[in-house]
C-alpha cells in the first residue's frame, strides 16, 4: 500500500481535488479477530508526508489550534490536540482531522463558513447525540466522508448530507436511529455501525431499503437476534460477527445477488435452510463459532469456508455438492473446520467436487465427552507438481495461462486418478 500515499500527493501537488485513501479500503484487513481485537474501517492515511516546506505564510487562514500544511492548502489538521471544541472551520477547507480530542459538542457556529467541506474525521472524541446542533452536517452539501467512531453517541446522527458516500459510526453506544434516517443517502456506498447497541426492533423497518448504492454493511458487535430486514440488492459485503442471530429466514440472500462476503462467526446459528448461501457471487463465508450441526449447499463461487467451533459431528459432501459439473468446478480452496465434533475426516471426495482445495484444517475435535481429538488427515497432492503450477503463473506464459483456462472451464471429466492419497498426515 505504500505507493498510494506519493499518488495522492502529486494530485493534491497539482491542485486537483482527488481522495486517495477511502478508494483502497480493503475488506480482508478488516475485522481480522485472530490476529488483532480492534477492527480497522480504513485505510490508513499517511501523515507523515512532508508538510514542512517552509514557502510564504499562506493567505488563506488557519484556525490557530490547528496545521494547515502549505502542500495540502485544502486540509486542515488538528488532531491529537486534547482541543475540548471544534474550531472555527474557514471556508476554503475541505478535509477536517480532529480525531483524538476531546471535543463534546458539534456546533453550527464553528461551521459557519465551510460549506466546501469533504471530509471530517472527528473519531475518538466525546461527542453526544444531544450536542450536535440539530442540521449541522446536512448542510454540508459536499461531504463525501464522515467519521464518528469511537465517541458517545446514543442516536444516529440525523440528518445527514445527501452527498455522503461513507459514514463511520463504529464503537458508540448507538442504540436508536429514526425511521427516516437514511432516506435521501442515495450516495452512500459504506456504513459502519460495528460495537454499537442495536437490538432488532430499531432496524425492522427496513430503514437501509433506500440506500441503494451500499455496498458494504457493518453492523457486527451490536445485540441483533435476526437477520437485518430489507436490505438493499446492492449490497457486496455484510458484518453481522458476535451477535445473538439463531435463524436465517429461507431466501433471506434471494435479494442479495451481489454479496461477495458474509461474516457471520459468533453467533447462535443452528438449523439454517440447506441452501440459505446459493449465492452465485458468494467467495467468502465465515459461520465459525455457531451451533451448526449440517452442512449445507456450497455455492460454486466460494473459495473461503470457515466452519469452526460448531457442532458438526459429520460431513456428507454430497450435501455440499450435490453434483460435479465439469464445466463449471467448484471454486473452493480453504476450508477450516477445527473445534467441530467431527470423529473421522472428510471423504476424500471432496476433492473431486472442489478441485481447488487446497488445505482442510482439522485442528482439534471436540468428542461428546468434552475431550479433544486429533484427527489423522489425508493430504492430497496432483500428480503434477503444485510448486509447477506456480511457476507458470508467475511467468505469465501463455501456455500456462492456457492450462489455467483449462481448469477454470473446459477440463474434462474427472478422472479419479487425477489425485493421489499420498500420506497420512499429523495436522494440529
Ligand atoms: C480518521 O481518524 C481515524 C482514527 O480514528 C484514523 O484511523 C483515520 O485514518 C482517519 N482518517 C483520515 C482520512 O485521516
Ligand atoms: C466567516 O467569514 C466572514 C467573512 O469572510 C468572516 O468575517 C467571519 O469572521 C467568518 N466567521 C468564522 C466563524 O470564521
Ligand atoms: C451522487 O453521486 C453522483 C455521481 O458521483 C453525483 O452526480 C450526484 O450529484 C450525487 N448525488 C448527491 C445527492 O450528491
Ligand atoms: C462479543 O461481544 C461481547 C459483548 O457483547 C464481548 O464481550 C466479546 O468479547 C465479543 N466477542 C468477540 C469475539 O468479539
Ligand atoms: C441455487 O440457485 C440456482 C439459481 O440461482 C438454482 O438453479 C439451483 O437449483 C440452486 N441450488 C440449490 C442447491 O438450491
Ligand atoms: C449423503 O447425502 C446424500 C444426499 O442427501 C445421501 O443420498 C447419502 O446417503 C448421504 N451419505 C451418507 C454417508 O450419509
Amino acid at each position: 500500500m505504500g505507493f498510494l500515499s506519493p499518488i495522492c500527493a502529486i494530485f493534491f501537488f497539482f491542485g486537483v481535488k482527488v481522495y486517495c485513501q477511502y478508494e483502497f479500503y480493503q475488506w480482508d484487513e478488516d475485522y481480522d479477530q485472530d490476529s488483532d481485537d480492534d477492527y480497522q474501517t480504513e485505510f490508513q492515511f499517511r501523515q507523515s508526508v512532508e508538510y514542512g516546506v517552509p514557502f510564504h505564510q499562506y493567505t488563506l487562514g488557519c484556525a490557530s489550534e490547528c496545521f494547515c500544511p502549505t502542500n495540502f492548502p485544502t486540509s486542515m489538521y488538528c488532531d491529537n490536540r486534547k482541543l475540548k471544541t471544534i474550531p472555527n472551520i474557514p471556508m476554503h477547507i475541505q478535509q477536517l482531522y480532529l480525531q483524538f480530542n476531546e471535543i463534546e459538542a458539534v456546533t453550527t457556529n464553528s461551521f459557519i463558513n465551510a460549506t466546501y467541506l469533504k471530509e471530517i474525521n472527528l473519531s475518538h472524541n466525546k461527542i453526544k447525540s444531544q450536542k450536535i446542533d440539530y442540521g449541522v452536517f446536512a448542510k454540508f452539501s459536499n461531504l463525501l466522508q464522515l467519521h464518528l467512531e469511537h465517541n458517545d453517541l446514543e442516536e444516529f446522527p440525523f440528518p445527514l448530507p445527501k452527498s455522503l458516500e461513507r459514514l463511520l459510526l463504529g464503537y458508540n453506544k448507538i442504540s436508536t436511529l429514526q425511521t427516516n434516517a437514511m432516506d435521501g443517502l442515495v450516495n452512500l456506498t459504506m456504513l459502519d455501525l460495528c460495537y454499537n447497541h442495536l437490538h432488532d426492533s430499531v432496524l425492522k423497518d427496513k430503514i437501509f431499503a433506500k440506500t441503494e448504492k451500499l455496498m458494504q454493511l457493518n453492523l457486527c458487535n451490536n445485540r441483533l437476534e435476526s437477520m437485518p430486514p430489507g436490505l438493499p440488492s446492492s449490497l457486496m459485503y455484510l458484518s453481522l460477527e458476535n451477535n445473538s442471530i439463531s435463524s436465517i429466514p429461507e431466501k433471506y440472500f434471494d435479494k442479495l445477488p451481489k454479496l461477495h462476503a458474509l461474516r457471520m462467526s459468533y453467533n447462535k446459528l443452528q438449523d439454517i435452510p440447506y441452501n440459505s448461501f446459493n449465492l452465485s457471487n458468494l467467495i467468502e463465508l465465515n459461520v465459525g463459532h455457531n451451533k451448526l450441526k449440517q452442512e449445507f449447499y456450497i455455492p460454486r463461487n466460494l473459495e473461503h469456508l470457515y466452519l469452526e467451533n460448531n457442532e458438526i459431528e459429520k460431513i456428507n459432501v454430497t450435501m455440499m455438492c450435490p453434483s460435479i459439473d465439469p464445466l463449471h468446478l467448484h471454486h473452493l480452496t480453504y476450508l477450516r473446520v477445527d473445534q467441530n465434533k467431527l470423529k473421522e475426516p472428510i471423504s476424500s471426495y471432496i476433492f473431486f467436487c472442489f478441485p481447488h482445495l487446497r488445505s482442510i484444517y482439522y485442528g482439534e475435535q471436540r468428542s461428546t465427552h468434552g475431550q479433544t481429538i486429533q484427527l489423522k488427515t489425508q493430504v492430497f497432492r496432483r500428480f503434477q507438481d503444485d510448486d509447477d503450477d506456480d511457476d507458470n503463473d508467475d511467468h505469465d506464459d501463455p501456455e500456462g495461462a492456457h492450462e489455467g483456462q483449462e481448469q477454470e472451464g473446459a477440463e474434462g471429466p474427472f478422472d479419479p486418478h487425477y489425485y493421489e492419497i499420498q500420506e497420512w498426515q499429523e495436522t494440529i
